[in-house]
């Protein structure tokens, strides 16, 4: 049974939720970064992704206290790959994209305002797709006197708080969750390890103070690497995913790609569905990797690998990608008559 956890990949990850409830903000705290504060009027307008290298998760997971008489918490993932995506109502596509690709979401809620209409749009399209997600309530910062501390255990931080903030407290979740359940949703805070297959869990957090979000990641580790390793096995077959077709400085028109399974390297001639049902064959010249816990959407430093294996976020600098399409899925062809075929498979989609 161990022998197939060596071959996990990292897990996608796709951040969901209503505009402004902290989505970017969350994955600042993570990165030690500012993003958030470089977008316009502070909206998320593209869809990013993040690869979170394991020790990253270690070094912020290892203040979560295992329950009583378990085992301490291990993890057994290489990394996640995080997708934040907008919450502004014009940008549904975008949310749905990122929901497609993704293993498991964090749907964010405000606690202030519980759920609202995007909140509602995602998990529509989450129920939809079958696909699992853990509910972070976030802005816990903002309860009356709320006692921040992100070096606690979130457990041992509420038990700390005065009397009327835990009122407070128990007071919105009750009315979040009756917000979900009017969804259809049954959900359990995360710390009842109730059935995951009947209830989605909660985990609180603050992404300005960061309280909560060591328990949401081990929360979201746990998961993937607990109740789901076999849709996170590492497969040779290749997965790969389009996120944006964009410009970068000194490479001309390149895409950003999930690579979820299998590798790429410089030189495979790949066939990716293009617009006006024309589709691209090009050649691999270079593979951009932003340094490791960085924004893929954001100018960085890259890493430039002659080969890749999943699950990364990539950025492919190759000719003729300019009328790429966000959103499909390509591949790699071996030999000249698999090029007519994928051709004819890309035509098709
Ligand atoms: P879109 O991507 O545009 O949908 O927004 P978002 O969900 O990414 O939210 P964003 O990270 O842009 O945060 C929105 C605003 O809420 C910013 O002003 C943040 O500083 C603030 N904010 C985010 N998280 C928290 C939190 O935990 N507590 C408090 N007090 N403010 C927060
Ligand atoms: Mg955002
Ligand atoms: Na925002």
């Amino acid at each position: 049974e161990n022998r197939s956890l060596d071959h996990l990949r990292a897990p996608v990850i796709c951040v969901l939720g209503h505009v402004d409830t902290g989505k970017t903000k969350l994955l600042d705290k993570l990165r030690c970064t500012n993003v958030q504060k470089s977008e316009a009027g502070g909206i998320t307008q593209q869809i990013g992704a993040t690869n979170v290298p394991i020790d990253v998760l270690r070094e912020l997971t290892k203040i979560v206290r295992p329950p009583k008489g378990s085992q301490p918490f291990k993890i057994k993932i290489p990394g996640l790959l995080i997708i934040d995506t907008p919450g502004h109502e014009h940008f549904r596509l975008m949310r749905s994209r990122g929901s497609s690709l993704c293993d498991l979401a964090i749907l964010v809620v405000d606690i202030m305002h519980g759920v609202e209409p995007q909140t509602i749009e995602s998990i529509k399209l989450l129920q939809d797709r079958g696909t699992p997600f853990i509910v972070a309530l976030n802005k816990i910062d903002r309860l009356f006197e709320w006692q921040s501390n992100p070096k606690k255990d979130f457990w041992d931080l509420l038990k700390m708080q005065k009397d009327h903030t835990k009122v407070e407290f128990e007071h919105r979740l009750s009315s979040a969750k009756l917000q979900l359940s009017e969804q259809g949703l049954n959900t359990k805070m995360y710390y009842e390890y109730s059935d995951p297959k009947e209830y989605s869990w909660i985990v609180p957090t603050s992404a300005i103070t960061g309280d909560g979000i060591a328990n949401l990641i081990a929360t979201v580790v746990k998961y993937n690497q607990e109740i789901q390793p076999e849709k996170i096995t590492f497969s040779e077959e290749l997965e790969a995913t389009v996120l944006e077709v964009k410009q970068t400085i000194g490479h001309g028109i390149t895409i950003d790609v999930i690579l979820k399974n299998g590798s790429l390297k410089i030189g495979d001639t790949i066939v990716l569905p293009g617009s006006k049902g024309r589709p691209i064959v090009t050649q691999i010249r270079a593979l951009l990797l932003p340094k490791p816990n960085r924004e893929l959407r954001i100018k960085t430093e890259y890493a430039e690998p002659k080969n890749i294996k999943g699950c990364q976020g990539v950025k492919i600098v190759a000719k003729g990608l300019k009328s790429a399409i966000a959103g499909s899925s390509f591949l790699v062809a071996r030999c000249q008559n698999e090029i007519e075929i994928l051709k004819d498979l890309s035509q098709e989609k």
